[in-house]
């Protein structure tokens, strides 16, 4: 089966095809099956814009699509940035942009915990909805650290593997991670319904 992914996040796109390839699924860019869909992410929650995303797509390609909404909660912060990690900054910021406001802004703060969360969702052209959610706890680190993954993941420190998600192999990354965790469940909702 073929799922359209509602990004044009090739790291993304990786992450859940090492996940998912073992179902036999494959998860496609939306440009290899011609259509590009930006959709606005007006929700206020990680369900809401996953499902906002997969919708899309799904209308505009007529194939089942799935969506990745995702973010980091800092405690420290009241939670931001949020369901507004891509944004965080404003759109002039890149990544390194982004976590290096993330660091100033953490300046003097305590605690300092925060979690990654990954709301996958997968619509299909029936109307059926699969949903999966998945967490990771961790710390934010006083400097960048590693070279490894996307986003956040230089300064999102892991106390129990003493290293940031950008120092851990794909691999590794994939078994602790929410974006791995909230795949994984999904994996187990969409084998079962698959075989009703
Ligand atoms: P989305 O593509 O709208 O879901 O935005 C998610 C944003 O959260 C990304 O652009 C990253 O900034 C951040 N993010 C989500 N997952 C991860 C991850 O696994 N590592 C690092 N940053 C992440």
């Amino acid at each position: 089966m073929k799922l359209v992914l509602a990004s044009q996040n090739e790291k993304k796109l990786k992450e859940m095809n090492d996940i998912l390839s073992q179902l036999g699924i494959e998860v496609c860019l939306q440009s290899q099956v011609g259509v590009h869909v930006d959709v606005e992410e007006t929700g206020d929650t990680f369900e809401a814009n996953s499902l906002l995303k997969a919708q899309a797509v799904m209308k505009a390609t007529g194939m089942p699509a799935i969506a990745d909404d995702s973010g980091l909660c800092v405690d420290a912060l009241g939670g931001a940035p949020g369901v507004y990690s891509a944004r965080y900054g404003g759109p002039d910021l890149n990544d390194a942009g982004r976590y290096r406001l993330l660091l100033e802004n953490m300046r003097g703060q305590s605690p300092r915990t925060a979690h990654f969360v990954s709301v996958i969702t997968c619509c299909f052209p029936n109307g059926d909805v699969i949903t999966a959610r998945g967490e990771c706890a961790g710390t934010i680190a006083y400097a960048p650290q590693g070279t490894g993954g996307f986003g956040y993941d230089p300064v999102f420190f892991l106390p129990q593997k003493k290293k940031t998600f950008a120092q851990l192999t794909p691999e590794e990354k994939n078994e602790v991670s929410h974006r791995g965790k909230a795949l994984t469940l999904f994996r187990e909702k969409l084998e079962d319904y698959l075989k009703k």
